[in-house]
């Protein structure tokens, strides 16, 4: 956070660069800025081209500079894309104090303990989230400081991402001289908006269905338990599109913001589209009801692959706050409802539960979840850890002393 409490949340997604930037005044957050500019310079979450990816960034940052009126210097930012993994990790140390009381230091060593873990030379660690300590062979404790024993032990969810991916990202903020106060991963970030305390314990995931990725945070117990990245997003709906209709894949976007839905069967037999609307040269008529076929079958795909990740971790169909949705992929006409039958869990498009002033209902929480989350998450977590380095710091933790009384 700058010297004036302004945070800046920037989101590079495969599709757009989205900006959030926000102050705090007098305990409450003010969106005072926005803005989104289209990203050519991303695969599947993966930055491919630098100079499009930080002709996108300029762009919005000067756009989201101009409307806040306050200069960006420094930001959180998000990363995707399918080389983010989760994997379990175990520290242990012995606890230091001779009376045995657990301390904030040996909870600080066991964390660094659990991030000793053996990844490939060509993997950075992005977070590592403790799921629970265990104390001389008791577990399950959540808050550890102040319990007494020998033996402190945490078993920790890694997130880590490919080092080029992470290089590239890097990089291209230099380029545009922001300095990267933290790095989070899409869905964590969005959760800070979309999801509260109570949900996170129950159980719940966070999907968000971007462009070029479909990606998931799972909670449990207040904390992060898993995370994945599915290669598919809506990019490929659109592509889909565009081949089933053999038109361009201009009109296919259009046709799939327009008409777009997920249910077939909800759809009236007789409704047609005149793809003339859309482009004066493309004189075909199409039924609705075939474009709902199409983007069934593929988000059939999608929530198979879900289905997938959460049986890997034993949540399939068990986890009692559901799903919430979020990404441009979600706002699909009847992807909730189809969701629910598939995945056999509650689910709802995500909605801001953090309470905001300012713009905040000027911004689609679907689009800007990620980048307004990004704001919100150096206030919170003070167990979840950039790698190399690139820490909050001391400005950002006094902070989060500071706005604790504030989060939910
Ligand atoms: N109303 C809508 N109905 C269907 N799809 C939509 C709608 N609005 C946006 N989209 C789609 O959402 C996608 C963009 O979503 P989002 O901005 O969340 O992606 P991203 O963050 O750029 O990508 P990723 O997270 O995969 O890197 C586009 O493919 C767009 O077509
Ligand atoms: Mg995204």
């Amino acid at each position: 956070m700058s010297k004036d409490n302004t945070l800046v949340g920037i989101d590079i997604g495969t599709t757009k660069v989205a900006v959030t930037v926000g102050r705090v005044d007098e305990g409450l957050i003010n969106i005072i800025g926005f803005s989104r500019v289209p990203n050519a310079g991303m695969r599947k979450g993966i930055i491919t081209d630098t100079e499009d990816t930080i002709s996108a960034l300029t762009s919005a940052l000067e756009e989201a500079e101009r409307i806040s009126g306050m200069p960006i210097q420094s930001a959180n930012i998000s990363i995707g894309g399918s080389h983010i993994m989760s994997t379990l990790s175990k520290g242990v140390v012995a606890v230091s104090r001779a009376d045995g009381e657990i301390s904030a230091s040996d909870v600080n060593r066991v964390m660094e303990a659990a991030q000793t873990v053996a990844l490939p030379p060509n993997r950075e660690i992005i977070h590592v989230v403790p799921k629970y300590f265990i104390i001389d062979g008791q577990e399950g404790i959540s808050d550890p400081i102040g319990m007494s024993g020998i033996r402190l032990e945490v078993e920790a969810v890694v997130v880590s991402g490919a080092s080029s991916a992470i290089k590239n990202l890097v990089k291209s903020l230099q380029q545009v001289n922001i300095a990267i106060e933290g790095m989070v991963f899409a869905p964590i970030a969005a959760a800070h908006v979309l999801t509260n305390k109570k949900q996170k314990d129950l159980g719940l995931a966070v999907v968000d269905i971007g462009g070029g990725t479909t990606s998931l945070a799972v909670f449990e117990n207040g904390d992060l338990l898993h995370c994945a990245v599915l290669p598919v997003g809506s990019i490929n709906i659109t592509n889909d599109l565009a081949i089933g209709l053999r038109t361009s894949l201009e009109v296919a976007e259009k046709i799939k913001l327009n008409y777009g839905s997920a249910i077939p069967e909800n759809v009236a037999e007789n409704e047609t589209i005149d793809l003339a609307d859309f482009d004066p040269q493309d004189t075909q008529k199409v039924e609705r009801k075939y474009v709902a076929e199409i983007i069934h079958a593929r988000l059939m795909e999608i929530f198979a692959m879900i289905r997938e990740e959460l049986r890997k971790i034993g949540k399939d169909g068990m986890l009692p706050a559901g799903i919430i949705f979020t990404g441009g992929g979600s706002n699909l006409e009847d992807l909730v409802t189809l969701a629910k039958e598939e995945l056999r869990l509650p689910a709802q498009i995500g909605m801001p539960l953090f309470e905001m002033a300012g713009l905040v209902d000027k911004i689609d929480p679907a689009i800007y979840s990620t980048s307004t989350g990004l704001i919100l998450h150096s206030l919170e977590n003070q167990n979840t850890q950039t790698s190399r380095g690139l820490d909050p710091g001391n400005i950002l933790d006094k902070a989060k002393g500071f706005f604790k009384q504030f989060l939910p």
